[in-house]
């Protein structure tokens, strides 16, 4: 890297894009960032920022001298020597991956006088960079690198992941083209594994599948725990204290969601049986994390009985809290059944799009305002102005006090004390199913 930082150009302005523009020119890369949405790259222009990630506006700002906005792939081919490839990979109906993208911006990259580096840092299958490097050289490209640097930032913590990440992957067909796009991280304080970009690429989707298979393997205990007594979060803290094991994602819930976790698993499941390998524990992984969304379902009816014209708060749509990302939220499976079954579903959630969630759902603007007259209200998303849900005010507004807590967000005894009906999740000597103030109508106050 010169002392003046390499020319960076990044293809995609959204989380993954705008997040890695905003660490380069911070790492002090010049950066020229392109999108295909003229009103994404407006607001960029004009200092705005089109999503939600904490400290993401500020370090835009602080490094602007660095960085431009372009609706352009000319401008960066022109200038750039390394182009970092963010578009988005949506699922198909199928399951795998949808590469349109992707190969749009392969298409679309002109004849060019110097060797750029083409970096893939969206999330693809394994072969993906095998078959650009064929759709390059077909198009008389060959002569560009190639090279895969998967990304595993989490949203909501997106530039903390970024600045001080446990790994940095770089996957390259040259040797020393992986060299050169692994020094544009220098500053970075991680190892880097530098490997072939099969492997890269499959350490991005084996690393998703496995957080998940976590996450849907604490899930399971704490529905046996359920049945059984245990309390699953004394259980995940034993289990987590095991240095073979670890304390990470053991958090029993309501299922994971998200723009990754869901399309990612579901793609290396797809991915194996396209290759005619049935990768059976993946399907019981994505069984179980719909499965989980779902059972809130049941504890409503073990509550309320039938939710025909009961009337349940939904708080939280995001797929997790500190971000306005609703891909693959639990609360639109959640709000959808409990439609279905004719309750009326009330829904806030403060930082979500209004207009992105269900059709039939009254979307409010506080807590208090959804709460108000309702018969429960389900923790979704574990949003902090949660953490003080069992007030008293929102006792006295609700019809029917009680709350089922998706997140494990809540201190059961002290929500008990507060007068509420309370369940969670793989908690059972923790839930309540009536309180002695409880005031009305649902089935457990009858
Ligand atoms: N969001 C995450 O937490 C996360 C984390 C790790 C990896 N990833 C992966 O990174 C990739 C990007 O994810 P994201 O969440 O940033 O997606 P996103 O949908 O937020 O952003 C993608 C951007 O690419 C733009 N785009 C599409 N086609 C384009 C083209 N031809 N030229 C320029 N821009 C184009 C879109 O307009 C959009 O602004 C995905 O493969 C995703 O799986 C995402």
């Amino acid at each position: 890297m010169s002392s003046e930082g390499e020319t960076i150009g990044i293809i995609g302005a959204g989380w993954v894009g705008l997040v890695t523009a905003a660490c380069f020119a911070d790492l002090g890369h010049r950066v020229i960032v392109r999108d295909i949405l003229p009103e994404r790259i407006e607001l960029l222009r004009a200092g705005k920022v089109p999503i939600y990630e904490p400290g993401l506006p500020e370090l835009l700002e602080r490094n602007k001298e660095r960085l431009s906005y372009t609706l352009e792939l000319t401008e960066l081919t022109d200038e750039a020597d390394f182009l970092f490839i963010c578009v988005g990979t949506p699922p198909t109906y199928s399951g795998d991956a949808d590469l349109s993208g992707v190969w749009a911006v392969v298409d679309e990259l002109p004849p060019l006088e110097r060797r750029l580096v083409v970096i893939m840092k969206s999330t693809v299958p394994a072969g993906t960079g095998e078959k650009v490097r064929s759709a390059l050289e077909a198009r008389g490209l060959g002569y560009l690198g190639y090279a895969s640097s998967p990304e595993f930032l989490a949203e909501g913590r997106a530039i903390e992941d970024f600045v001080h990440p446990d790994r940095i992957v770089v996957g390259s067909f040259d040797p020393a083209d992986g060299k050169r796009v692994g020094a544009l991280y220098a500053g970075i304080d991680a190892p880097i594994v530098y490997c072939d970009v099969a492997s890269a690429e499959m350490i991005k989707l084996a690393s998703n599948a496995f957080l998940a298979t976590r996450i849907s393997f604490i899930n399971e205990i704490a529905n046996v725990c359920e049945v059984t007594g245990a309390d699953v979060e004394q259980v995940a803290k034993g289990m987590g204290l095991d240095r073979r094991i670890g304390p990470h994602f053991l958090h029993a819930g309501i299922g994971y969601g998200g723009s990754c976790f869901p399309k990612d698993v579901t793609a290396l499941k797809q991915l194996a049986g396209n290759s005619g390998y049935h990768f059976q524990l993946l399907s019981s992984v994505i069984e179980v994390n719909e499965l989980q969304k779902r059972r809130v379902i049941g504890k409503l009816e073990k509550h309320l009985g039938a939710l025909a014209g009961k009337t349940v708060a939904v708080l939280g749509l995001t797929f997790k809290p500190d971000t306005n990302d609703m891909r693959e939220a639990a609360s639109i499976v959640l709000g959808s059944r409990l439609l279905a079954e004719g309750a009326e579903v009330r829904a806030w959630d403060p930082l979500a799009d209004r207009d992105s969630y269900l059709r039939g759902a009254r979307i409010c603007d506080s807590v208090l305002e959804a709460v108000t007259g309702a018969d429960a209200a389900v923790i979704v998303t574990e949003w902090k102005e949660l953490r003080e849900l069992a007030s008293e005010k929102v006792h006295s507004a609700m019809r029917n006090p009680l709350i089922i807590d998706g997140r494990n967000l809540l201190d059961p005894d002290q929500v008990r004390v507060a007068g509420f009906a309370y369940d969670c999740v793989g908690r059972p000597g923790r839930s309540s199913t009536a309180s002695g103030q409880a005031k009305t109508s649902g089935p457990q106050a009858e």
